[in-house]
């Protein structure tokens, strides 16, 4: 036995403490027990009830199980609920809620420790018990407001990526709509670029069959005179012929006329009348003037290809590529010194046409494009192909040359427009051109970009299908 009264210590000491035997047997109770769980000394010293002030029915305490030698781990009650004590070896620890004591229960720390005799064998256990029922209410009610915290910011964030969902939603219906916008103004630009084009090939295909018209007229009554007088001067230069055969004749007789005054009259004559020298000029004035001729008939025959009026021509199914070929070889003189021509052949049914009017088409096309090109080599691209339902075919005419200025574009079909030097174009090519292309119900465009160069496409039709009487739906030229 210690040298003190453990009852008097532990009765001074203000932890609540008992001890147990190795019979289970109460040894101690102290005060501070006492007063926490509410069982006297004298009640509890001497029995084995220490577990009535703790559950209802009888079970073990960690004493209990220290003294029997029993692994709290092994046993029903504690398993999980207990810890080893860090400081004190053999010693466990516990907490646990006990609704019974006090008005509304006491949260209670437990420690007990083995009590071991002289030679190291248990000779009891000491068990200490703590009132942390503060502590532990003060950690419910903060892990409540923690989870209150937790609870809310859920919500908030629930609420936060509902809203941001809204938003996106918003926003995709704003892009959809934008889109949508965007899509409908591209479509009207577009609508209204048409509209502009097809207003701009109406009054160009307007203008154009007035002019039509008119040259119709002019050719009519300028073919008629030209005629004659090309017939009469044929005979005209047979007559002089005759005439000055007589007048070599005369010459001739000059030196057997027996009057001298006639002779004298003769010489006089001749020479007032430099018969010499208009011997030689006469021949070269006819020809001159024939030339000239020859050019006004050839400037009739345009304008009347470009109103069509010359109805009696063969319709015959031909090959566009053979016209095209030969076409380049007579044009090779104008072209090979200025620029490489392409050829890009697409695979073309033969068509129903007029090939020798055709053939002018690509030679004004041809040439106009190698008049385009300036001092610099260039290239003349020849292309053609056909549609996908084989219906119609195209032929197009491109070159890397000046370009039309955008404001001569709707004047190029004119008759008579031309940018070219007095002498070096009549500005009939084109206008004639489309008049041909128009009596093959086909159409011309062209595409130009100032500096980059020019296309002109021909689209004809396959089949050729005499015009229906009454207005036949124009189809102008116009810039493509
Ligand atoms: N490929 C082209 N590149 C640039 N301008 C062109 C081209 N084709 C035609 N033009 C312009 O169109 C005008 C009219 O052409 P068009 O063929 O009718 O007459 P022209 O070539 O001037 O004279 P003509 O053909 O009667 O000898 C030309 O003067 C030129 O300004
Ligand atoms: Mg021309």
């Amino acid at each position: 036995m210690p040298a003190f009264d453990l009852s008097a210590f532990l009765d001074g000491h203000p932890v609540a403490t008992f001890v147990i035997d190795t019979t289970h047997t109460i040894t101690h109770w102290n005060k501070a027990c006492e007063h926490l769980l509410g069982w006297s000394t004298a009640e509890m010293v001497g029995t084995q009830n220490h577990w009535q002030a703790f559950y209802p029915k009888q079970r073990a305490l960690l004493a209990d199980l220290i003294v029997s030698g029993v692994d709290p781990a092994a046993s029903e009650y504690y398993r999980e609920k207990h810890k080893r004590s860090a400081l004190i070896p053999g010693a466990y620890e516990d907490e646990d809620f006990f609704p019974n004591i006090g008005a509304s229960g006491h949260w209670l720390h437990f420690t007990a420790a083995p009590l071991r005799d002289a030679g190291g064998r248990v000779a009891g256990a000491i068990q200490t018990l703590r009132d942390v029922t503060e502590r532990r209410v003060a950690e419910n009610a903060l892990r409540k407001a923690h989870d209150n915290l937790e609870h809310l910011v859920e919500k908030r964030t629930a609420q936060l990526a509902e809203a941001n969902q809204r938003l996106e939603d918003d926003i995709r219906q704003r892009e959809l709509a934008d889109a949508e916008l965007r899509r409908r103004n591209i479509e009207l630009t577009a609508l209204n670029e048409q509209l502009g084009m097809t207003q701009q090939q109406l009054l160009q295909s307007e203008k154009l069959a007035s002019i039509g018209q008119l040259a119709a007229g002019v050719a009519h009554e300028i073919n008629n005179p030209i005629g004659y007088i090309f017939s009469n001067f044929g005979t005209l230069q047979s007559y002089l012929g005759s005439l000055f055969d007589a007048l070599q004749a005369y010459r001739d007789a000059e030196p057997h006329v027996a009057d001298a005054a006639v002779a004298e009259r003769l010489r006089a004559m001749r020479e007032e009348l430099d018969l010499d020298f208009l011997r030689e000029d006469i021949p070269s004035l006819m020809n001159e003037s024939k030339e000239g001729i020859v050019r006004v008939r050839h400037i009739v025959q345009d304008l009347k290809d470009f109103s069509r009026v010359d109805a009696n021509q063969e319709w015959v199914w031909a090959n566009l590529h053979q016209g095209i070929d030969s076409t380049l070889n007579i044009v090779s003189n104008e072209v090979k010194y200025k620029a490489d021509v392409v050829k890009q052949y697409g695979d073309i049914p033969d068509i129903q046409c007029l090939p020798l009017q055709l053939n002018q088409v690509v030679m004004n096309l041809v040439v106009n494009a190698a008049h385009a090109i300036g001092a610099e080599r260039g290239t003349i691209t020849v292309r053609t192909g056909a549609d996908d339902a084989g219906e119609q075919v195209w032929l197009e005419v491109r070159d890397t040359g000046g370009g039309i200025a955008p404001d001569n574009l709707s004047r190029i079909f004119d008759p008579f427009f031309t940018t070219k030097p007095i002498g070096k174009g009549t500005g009939l090519g084109l206008s004639m051109a489309y008049g041909i292309v128009r009596k093959h119900n086909g159409s011309i465009t062209v595409h130009s970009t100032v500096g980059a160069g020019t296309t002109f496409r021909v689209l004809l039709p396959v089949r050729h299908e005499e015009a229906q009487p009454g207005p036949a739906p124009e189809q102008g030229p116009g810039p493509a």
